[in-house]
């Protein structure tokens, strides 16, 4: 057994959990997946994504963690007795730490348009302008390789501190914070003239867009929003204490990533149609956040007024925060298990892991810039990078998970650790083994054979 910290409280377990499921993807994929794919009737297939695959991977995550008291590989170590299962703990942190090298590029990019909102660096510019001013930022040489310094030089010093003066703590001020700021933010977008437009763009349900396409994606921004199959929530629950109950810490932490990812939407769209911009035409993730959204503020809020000012430089702060969060939840997963697996002090685990995301991430931050001649199928470094975890490591990983959980736990260690040992009732017990046996493993198979485009090459 492993000598560790524990979280002082439920309250830091579950905002620290939050902070990892709350992230990019809650603000630039989910609310246009919604838009765009029917509204309510979408967000209903997201519900029931979550509580029909969500919460049982979560709460397996939570039980494998909290009942080993160990990183995510030792954990599945323990639990596979000597069997190959013990490959999927590590496939886990692999893939953690892989997507911690591009993630925490973007995180540099939110720190840089902090910057550029504060200095009012968008008042006054041509819509067209908003593309080249991207474009030269994340070609520059040097700056997006120093954002991205910065921004995992932040996450390590957080991590380093440990588990409850670093990662608890900071998540108690953290989450708080962007609760705040993505009230006030919604306030003053849902008051924008034209705000109703897009709340009905939002929300007004169309079952007739719902295609087995759309539950796929659904069922893919569940997964990934949830920060499920990277050993993230294991290694958080590792730290829980004996008396956390699992799978109302999985409902909670699930229901706040979906109130903000829902709450994102009310900050995008009122400003979109407010200006009168098709939402059809403003992209996705990057292009989004970083071309569209700039521009739709300063519009929005009067261009260089002190409102369209202070309105960005709090939304991407948002997003730093919010990203933030999740890379700390990344880093640890890595920390955890170097500092553990080869009995080295948790500062020496958190630096070796810091210096090669440093490393990688660096040429991920520049390969849109003076690496940019390096690229694999059409891809540069980080796309490689991208693509990679999101169409192969993350599905492969979770669905060996959920198998896992579903088929080679032991009935009586789930039911003993979901109870607290008998000390809460579980009435949804048979419906969880239900859904982890049957349900998560086919729909995760489903995902991961569609983002190996196997179902494309059938029709
Ligand atoms: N859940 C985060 C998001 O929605 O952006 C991303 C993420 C963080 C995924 C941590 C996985 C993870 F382990």
């Amino acid at each position: 057994m492993y000598n560790r910290e524990n979280f002082g409280s439920k309250l830091g377990a579950i905002l620290a959990a939050a902070g990892s499921a709350v992230g990019l993807g809650n603000v630039w994929r989910f609310p246009i997946i919604t838009g765009q794919n029917g509204g309510a009737a979408f967000i209903i297939i997201y519900v029931l994504c979550i509580f029909l695959l969500g919460l049982p991977i979560m709460i397996s995550e939570f039980l494998i963690g909290r009942h080993t008291h160990a990183n995510t590989a030792g954990a599945y170590r323990i639990l596979s007795n000597g069997s190959a299962w013990k490959w999927v703990g590590r496939l886990g942190v692999f893939t953690g730490w892989f997507i911690l090298c591009y993630y925490a590029v973007v995180g540099g990019w939110t720190i840089h348009y902090t910057y550029l909102s504060a200095v009012n660096a968008f008042a006054g510019v041509d819509a067209q302008e908003y593309g080249n001013i991207f474009t030269s930022f994340v070609s520059n040489p040097w700056l997006p390789a120093l954002w991205l310094l910065v921004f995992i030089g932040v996450t390590h010093v957080v991590v380093v501190r440990g588990v409850r003066s670093g990662i608890e703590k900071f998540s108690k001020v953290m989450m708080p914070t962007l609760f705040i700021i993505v009230i006030l933010l919604v306030v003053c977008s849902v008051m924008l003239p034209g705000a109703e437009q897009g709340i009905k763009f939002l929300l007004v349900p169309d079952f007739s867009k719902v295609t087995s396409e759309v539950v796929l994606q659904a069922m893919g921004q569940a997964f990934f929003s949830l920060s499920l199959g990277m050993g993230c929530l294991c290694t958080y629950a590792s730290y829980f204490d004996k008396s956390t109950p699992l799978a109302k810490t999985a409902l909670n932490v699930s229901f706040i990533d979906t109130v903000i990812a829902i709450m994102a939407g009310f900050i995008i769209f009122p400003s979109i149609f407010n200006i009168g911009m098709d939402p059809n035409e403003v992209g996705m993730g990057a292009s989004l956040t970083f071309i569209s959204l700039p521009n739709v503020f300063q519009k929005a809020f009067c261009d260089g007024s002190l409102l369209a000012c202070v309105f960005s430089v709090m939304f991407y702060f948002l997003l730093f925060v919010a990203a933030l969060t999740s890379t700390i939840s990344l880093h640890e997963v890595a920390t955890a298990y170097v500092s553990e697996e080869f009995n080295v002090s948790r500062r020496v685990g958190a630096t070796v892991i810091t210096c090669t995301v440093a490393v990688l991430g660096t040429l991920c931050a520049l390969s849109f810039g003076p690496l940019s001649g390096i690229t694999l199928f059409d891809m540069n470094i980080f796309e490689l990078f991208d693509e990679f975890s999101g169409s192969i490591l993350l599905p492969l990983s979770g669905m060996l998970i959920a198998i896992f959980a579903g088929w080679t736990l032991d009935r009586q260690l789930y039911r003993d650790e979901i109870s607290n040992h008998g000390e809460i009732k579980a009435p949804y017990f048979k419906v969880l083994i239900i859904c982890l046996r049957y349900v998560a493993p086919v729909a995760v198979c489903v995902v991961f054979l569609d983002k190996l485009g196997v179902f494309d090459f059938l029709k």
